[in-house]
């Protein structure tokens, strides 16, 4: 019986992420498509209320772990999403393969990160600019 414990613990860790093949991935993709799109739209744009492609986050989706239990558990993510997962186990895994490719690949670069304090500087540099500038004008004159 103790003779099968490491061949059920390797059974065990080898179901934990299956290959990422090009077709498991193709699979997950159209399992999005069919599941997660009757409500989102892919990407962002004018009138899209429900964008996924910017949700999937690296922290909440990178692993493949969380994406497979974030699909069976999207009631509990957001009560909107009230719709169980409609596929078997394989789907699932698929689609959760493809879901966490996606997270880890939406990381936001740091110049992106970084605009909004670029704007703050160039506005500081500007603002510095124009009182050096006022401040000689009012020399000139006195
Ligand atoms: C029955 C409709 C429906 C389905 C199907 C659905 N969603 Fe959603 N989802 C929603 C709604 C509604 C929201 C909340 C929208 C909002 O608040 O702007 C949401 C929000 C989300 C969020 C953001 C949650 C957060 O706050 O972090 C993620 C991520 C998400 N959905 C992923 C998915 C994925 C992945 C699938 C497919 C497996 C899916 N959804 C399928 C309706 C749905």
């Amino acid at each position: 019986m103790t003779s099968l414990a490491p061949v059920a613990l390797i059974a065990l860790l080898s179901a934990a992420a299956p290959p990422e093949t090009p077709q498991a991935l193709a699979r997950g993709e159209d399992r999005m498509r069919d599941f997660c799109f009757a409500c989102h739209v892919f990407e962002p744009g004018p009138g899209v209320t429900n964008p996924l492609h910017p949700r999937i986050t690296p922290e909440k989706w990178g692993t493949y772990d969380q994406a497979y239990a974030n699909i069976g558990n999207l009631s509990r993510i957001r009560p909107q999403m009230s719709h169980a997962f409609r596929g078997n186990d394989e789907d699932r895994q698929a689609l959760a393969l493809f879901l966490s490719k996606l997270g880890r690949e939406n990381v936001v670069p740091w110049w992106r990160r970084a605009l909004p304090y670029a704007g703050l500087g160039l506005a500081v540099a500007v603002a510095g600019a124009w009182f050096v500038g006022a401040s000689r004008r009012s020399k000139g004159r006195s």
